[in-house]
């Protein structure tokens, strides 16, 4: 493929990610297959390689480049808890800056409402590197697609519901459990209030006060920009990244931990969490493709439990789905939360594959947040079907059935170890584990080749 078709290809599946963003879009015209690295023609293609450095514009370091007016405006709106009916929660909140921009409560699923006292439906995601997100399409472009099977990839959203960040982004301010305002009249009065207003209508004119609506999806573009634009969001500089670049060596642990998470006879982790780059990008650590993985049920949160009675804003999904038939189950793509795939069944139970950037900083994983550590991760993908009796549990602890957070009229969407993409359960020892939790710990930004102690010094990556 030439350099003019990857680029086309780019621009054809990026869309709306990237069509905001002149930076990244000068980045993608300006990639060079002949950088001798692995260059994707789509960001759905998953795959290992030789992975490309950072391109020449990138951004730089966090702190030395201004942001728009729109940006600058964005990121006052993220860190505005004024905004919210609690008077206590912004996105950072639980995308939190100091922790890669994801939750720091310890907590599976965040709490919200005008309380603070509503448990969320999932875990928060970090919003790291989210702006290279491409739409959702329901049939993603692979390298090999696969014959009368659907393929989803792309959108925001664990579930993908969400078409772009500037739509994502209106929603927590009139989420029920997340900032709780009622509609959108009463985020714009609440902003009315704030004493950077003047700075909002300089941006965007004072006419779009006019409708609450409008104000709404102003704000979402601010926010947008300041996520697209700001560097602290994609930073690339992980120890991987200045692995890749030369500047220092993996500990013999990384690499063999690299090798397990690379190799196709054992972790293939990369047929989803791709280390080849998007052109002109470097690794995002996922396809954005979607996956049913079986992920047990988390009994910390209170919907899953039954005995509640469920808040208006937790559909009671669960009836005719066949034994146990929970009250509520969260199917990702078929919903409930989102509504308009409910009838392609096939599709119950997946959901997107995360980028594995600052995973190690991440305190709960999985779209339920079911487990706390990279080491229960990595050992529920190795033994998810050897010891099935030691992750699926019921709040007793007694053994629960298979993928007991899937209807069982679901349970065949959960890939199988013979998964086209690559092994579900593979095929890793106890030391393999081990290796690609060091790994693992390699991805989170931060680290300084001039400085090679001061990184990952708290945590589970400590003393890695
Ligand atoms: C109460 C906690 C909470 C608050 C407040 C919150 N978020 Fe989130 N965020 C989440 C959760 C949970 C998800 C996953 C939701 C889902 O999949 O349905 C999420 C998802 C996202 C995503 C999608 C990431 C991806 O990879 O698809 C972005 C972007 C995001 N949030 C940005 C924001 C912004 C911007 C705000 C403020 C306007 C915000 N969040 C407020 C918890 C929160
Ligand atoms: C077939 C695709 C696929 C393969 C192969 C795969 N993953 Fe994943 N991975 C996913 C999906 C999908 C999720 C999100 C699942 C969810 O939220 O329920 C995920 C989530 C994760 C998470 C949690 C991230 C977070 O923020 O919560 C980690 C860590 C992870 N994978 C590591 C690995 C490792 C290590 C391997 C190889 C041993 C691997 N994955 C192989 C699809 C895959």
């Amino acid at each position: 493929m030439n350099k003019s078709t990857v680029v086309f290809a780019l621009r054809a599946f990026v869309g709306i990610a990237f069509a905001t963003n002149s930076i990244w879009t000068q980045a993608s015209a300006a990639a060079n297959p002949a950088l001798g690295c692995s260059v994707m023609a789509s960001p759905f293609q998953a795959g290992s390689g030789v992975p490309c450095p950072p391109p020449p514009n990138a951004p730089p370091p966090q702190g030395t480049t201004a942001l728009s007016g729109k940006a600058a405006v964005g990121k006052l709106l993220f860190g505005d808890t004024a905004l919210s009916a609690s008077g206590n929660q912004s996105c950072a909140t639980c995308h939190a800056p100091n922790n890669a921009f994801t939750a720091n409560n310890n907590a599976p699923v965040p709490l919200g409402g005008a309380a603070l006292t509503f448990q969320g439906l999932r875990n928060s995601p970090t919003v790291m590197y989210a702006s290279f997100t491409p739409g959702f399409l329901l049939n993603a472009p692979t390298p090999a697609p696969i014959a009368n099977t659907l393929h989803p990839g792309g959108g925001f959203m664990r579930d993908g519901r969400q078409p772009s960040l500037a739509s994502q982004a209106q929603q927590p301010f009139i989420s029920s459990f997340e900032m709780g305002n009622i509609g959108s009249a009463q985020v714009a009065a609440r902003l009315k209030g704030r004493p950077y207003l003047s700075q909002f209508t300089a941006v965007f004119g004072s006419s779009v006060l006019n409708n609450s609506d409008a104000t709404l999806a102003a704000m979402g573009q601010a926010i947008a920009a300041f996520e697209v634009e700001d560097p602290s969001f994609h930073p690339f500089n992980s120890k991987y990244d200045a692995y890749v670049r030369g500047q220092v060596a993996l500990t013999a642990q990384e690499l063999a931990g690299l090798q397990a998470f690379s190799d196709p006879s054992r972790g293939h982790c990369v047929s989803c969490h791709a280390t080849a780059s998007p052109a002109g990008l470097p690794a995002q650590f996922t396809d954005y493709t979607y996956h049913t993985l079986g992920v047990p049920r988390n009994w910390k949160i209170a919907y899953n439990l039954d005995s509640a009675s469920l808040p208006p804003f937790v559909p009671a999904n669960g009836s005719n789905l066949g034994l146990p038939n929970h009250n509520y189950y969260d199917m990702g793509l078929c919903g409930p939360l989102r509504t308009d795939l409910a009838s392609n069944t096939s599709l119950c139970g997946s959901f997107k594959v995360p980028t594995l950037r600052n995973v190690g900083v991440k305190q709960t994983y999985f779209h339920n947040g079911v487990f706390s550590s990279l080491q229960d991760v990595v050992s529920f993908y190795a033994t998810r079907n050897s010891n099935p009796a030691h992750w699926y549990t019921k709040p007793d602890g007694t053994p629960d059935i298979l993928y007991n957070d899937l209807p069982v009229a679901y349970a065949k969407n959960v890939e199988p170890t013979n998964h086209p993409g690559g092994p579900i359960a593979p095929n890793l020892n106890a030391t393999d584990i081990q290796n690609v939790v060091s790994f693992l710990c390699t991805l989170t930004d931060g680290f300084d080749p001039k400085n090679p102690a001061a990184y990952n010094t708290s945590g589970q990556c400590k003393g890695r």
